[in-house]
């Protein structure tokens, strides 16, 4: 029988505080900052999952919703929403608040793929499955379906016309 895993078993979660270092020169924190972050916890969370080294294959939109000034803390929440045949999709979810644990709120978000990939031959390698339990969970590994279809049309890897999941959105 098919390996399937919990959400839970590869729940990642990474709090950073922003240091001179980080920041632009408005001495607010650097979007690339943030970025290297998320995908450094985005990518450990689909590793754990699949067992194996991990590539980033697409990054989706990533908003920045509200600078993150020097001295605030973020942490960044990545979950497995779904894995396909070799690879699987990360939500990664971003909190800003005050060092001292007040004004919290969501300044970022984005979806992240990954391709699981042998160490040796760096060929893909098959992911075990994603077992969603939580209405959330179950809500995100539905969606996950549809946002694979578009990134992967996107990505000129489909094209319109094969697309089943969001074809309405090609209809005239
Ligand atoms: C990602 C990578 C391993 C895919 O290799 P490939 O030979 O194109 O593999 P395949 O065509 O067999 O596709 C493998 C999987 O990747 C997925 N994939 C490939 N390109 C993708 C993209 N742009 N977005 C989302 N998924 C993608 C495919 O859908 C497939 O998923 P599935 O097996 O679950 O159906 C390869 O393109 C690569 O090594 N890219 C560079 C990765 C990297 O260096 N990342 C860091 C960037 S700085």
């Amino acid at each position: 029988m098919e390996r399937s895993k919990k959400v839970e078993d590869s729940k990642t979660i990474m709090t950073e505080m922003i240091m001179p270092d980080d920041t632009n020169p408005l001495g607010n924190l650097m979007g690339g900052n943030l970025m290297r972050w998320m995908d450094v916890a985005a990518g450990i969370c689909a590793a754990k999952h699949a067992e194996s080294h991990v590539a980033t294959a697409s990054v989706d939109n990533i908003s920045f919703h509200l600078p993150i000034p020097l001295g605030s803390v973020i942490t960044i929440t990545a979950t497995v929403t779904r894995a396909f045949n070799t690879s699987l999709e990360v939500f990664c979810n971003v909190v800003t608040a005050e060092i001292t644990g007040l004004n919290e709120r969501r300044s970022n978000q984005a979806y992240f793929t990954f391709v699981a990939v042998d160490e040796n031959t760096l060929a893909p390698t098959k992911v075990p499955k994603l077992n969603p339990e939580t209405e959330d969970e179950k809500m995100l590994y539905k969606g996950a379906i549809r946002r694979r279809e578009l990134r992967l049309l996107l990505a000129g890897r489909i094209k319109a016309s094969e697309a089943t999941e969001i074809k309405e959105l090609f209809q005239p």
